[in-house]
């Protein structure tokens, strides 16, 4: 007898019996766009996969799952970074798909507040704000795909952090079941509130280990009247950091994005898109994409070109987009760079961060160790600098095909950034999270009373140890590190 086989097929029984129809999917040609995430490196058949309508269909759903012993993967738009929406098929996950609970619950303007289910893909959520002349300023070049639910387990950041803060900043209230099937309703519309512990931000960032969020409430901001974009070419990162710190200055709180990109980058947009030209005369090292908004009687068109020519001594060209055609396709450049830069295989995402001061000296010394350890690679830079985090991605040299030197490389690759990171006393992860991909990473710089106090809150939380696990932290039957 097979008795794997017998414990999945008595796990999805005590599934079927109990839930209302049409909530699981279980046939593999049914569940299979439920098993791939965006990255392509990370796929696994599940149990079965939840489609819940309502956040009672979550809540039965985790009694029961909890009730059996049978693992849950919380899953949004499958965009996340870090190998953690995804079934690890040996361990016979249910994957609950937060897809169908996508509605907008209401935008209350003059709360500047909106109310959405998780699975409410962020694209849809922003475009219900500006409906009601407001922005929720989460913007990155996923927006069309991954799902607020997903953001708020990410903690995602994206090219407006520097002025609106992460998704952190821009929660107000959180409705989440909890790993027993208890519906914790934390959703409120309040800016201040001191009654206790703010619970709230134990989901925020969690990845799916501490329960499943099902609605949240956000902060809305005024909606602009003018936008500016710009790109400038310059000749070091150095550079742009003495760019970065005059703008703060000189557009006062009216900077929205602040986004690197070394010259590797615009060569791949390039090279991936017969209608993108070179963008000056001159080549450069290193170039900014500059965003600015406001509303109101500000000329912020001559406020971003003052400052430019007042910048003239770091600028070594420069173009203000004098359309919003003209400004969408510099933020094209930077999203179809993003796309091709792994030439259509796999490559080596890092989401580093360091204090803004530090990260010119950071990125010089990250590519030089590089640049002697593996020469051959490609090193592709880029990132949301005005908040001190870069991506410094590794692709590996053309014809490098078998699949263990690649994971070799990677691993060593990671090693130098990482120790690079250490010495800057930065983060190996400001955006994208620990999943699977980076925990042995963050294992063996986490403090143990850091450590402690996270398994400590996750066996809290989760004492079925049931949600996401393996994911983040490691699970605690295969690593005694966590026990106190
Ligand atoms: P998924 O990938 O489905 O899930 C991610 C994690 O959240 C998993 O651990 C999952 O279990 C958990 N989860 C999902 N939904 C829920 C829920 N309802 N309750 C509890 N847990 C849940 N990130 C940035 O920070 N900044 C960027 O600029 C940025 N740019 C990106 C650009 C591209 C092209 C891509 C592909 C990704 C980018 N990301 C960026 C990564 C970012 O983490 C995700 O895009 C996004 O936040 C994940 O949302 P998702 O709905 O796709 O989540
Ligand atoms: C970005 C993602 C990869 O900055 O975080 O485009
Ligand atoms: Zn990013």
């Amino acid at each position: 007898m097979n008795v794997a086989g017998s414990a999945r097929e008595k796990k999805l029984a005590a599934l079927l019996a109990e839930l209302p129809a049409g909530l699981l999917l279980t046939a593999p040609e049914d569940m299979e766009r439920y098993t791939r995430d965006w990255t392509g490196d990370h796929h696994g058949l599940p149990l079965a996969v939840a489609r819940p309508r309502s956040t009672a269909d979550v809540s039965s759903l985790l009694a029961l799952c909890s009730q059996n012993g049978i693992g849950v993967v919380p899953q949004g738009g499958l965009t996340g970074l870090v190998g953690a929406a995804v079934a690890s098929t040996p361990r016979d996950e249910v994957v609950v798909s937060l897809d169908r609970m996508n509605r907008v619950r209401s935008v209350s303007p003059i709360d500047y507040a909106m109310v959405v289910e998780a699975g409410c893909i962020l694209e849809d959520a922003k475009a219900a704000a500006e409906a009601q002349d407001r922005i929720l300023p989460i913007t990155f070049g996923a927006q069309g795909s991954c799902r607020i639910g997903g953001n708020v387990a990410t903690n995602a950041g994206g090219f407006n952090v520097l002025r609106y803060g992460m998704t952190r900043d821009l929660v107000l209230g959180l409705e989440v079941v909890l790993s027993d099937g208890r519906i914790w309703n934390g959703l409120k519309l309040l800016r201040k509130d001191n009654r206790g512990y703010d619970l709230k931000q134990l989901f925020i960032g969690s990845e799916g280990t501490l329960g499943i969020v099902t609605a949240v409430s956000l902060k809305l901001f005024p909606k602009p009247s003018q936008i500016e974009t710009a790109l400038v070419g310059l000749r070091s990162v150095a550079d742009a950091m003495e760019l970065y710190a005059r703008a703060r200055r000189e557009c006062s709180d009216l900077l929205n994005a602040f986004e690197l990109i070394l010259r590797g980058g615009i060569e791949i947009a390039l090279a991936a898109r017969s209608d993108f030209r070179e963008p000056f005369e001159t080549v450069c090292p290193v170039y900014v994409l500059i965003e600015a908004s406001a509303g109101g009687r500000v000329d912020l068109r001559a406020i971003l070109e003052d400052f430019l020519i007042g910048a003239s001594d770091l600028v070594v060209d420069g173009a203000v987009a004098t359309s919003r055609a003209q400004a969408a396709q510099l933020w094209l450049l930077r999203e179809v760079m993003v796309e091709a830069q792994g030439r259509g295989g796999r490559y080596l995402r890092t989401d580093v961060s360091v204090p803004i001061s530090s990260l010119a000296g950071f990125v010089d010394d990250a590519l030089v160790a590089l640049a002697a350890s593996h020469p051959q690679a490609l090193a592709v830079t880029y990132g949301h600098v005005g908040d001190g985090n870069i991506h410094l991605n590794i692709v590996p040299p053309v014809g490098m095909d078998d699949p263990a030197d690649i994971e070799h490389l990677f691993h060593e690759a990671e090693m130098v950034i990482f120790d690079v990171v250490d010495r800057y006393d930065g983060s190996l992860s400001a955006e994208h999270g620990i999943g699977r991909v980076k925990q042995a990473a963050f294992l063996e710089r986490v403090d143990p009373v850091s450590l402690d106090l996270a398994f400590r809150i996750k066996r809290a939380l989760d004492p079925a140890a049931i949600m996401n696990i393996g994911r983040l932290l490691p699970s605690e039957e295969t690593d005694e590190r966590g026990d106190p």
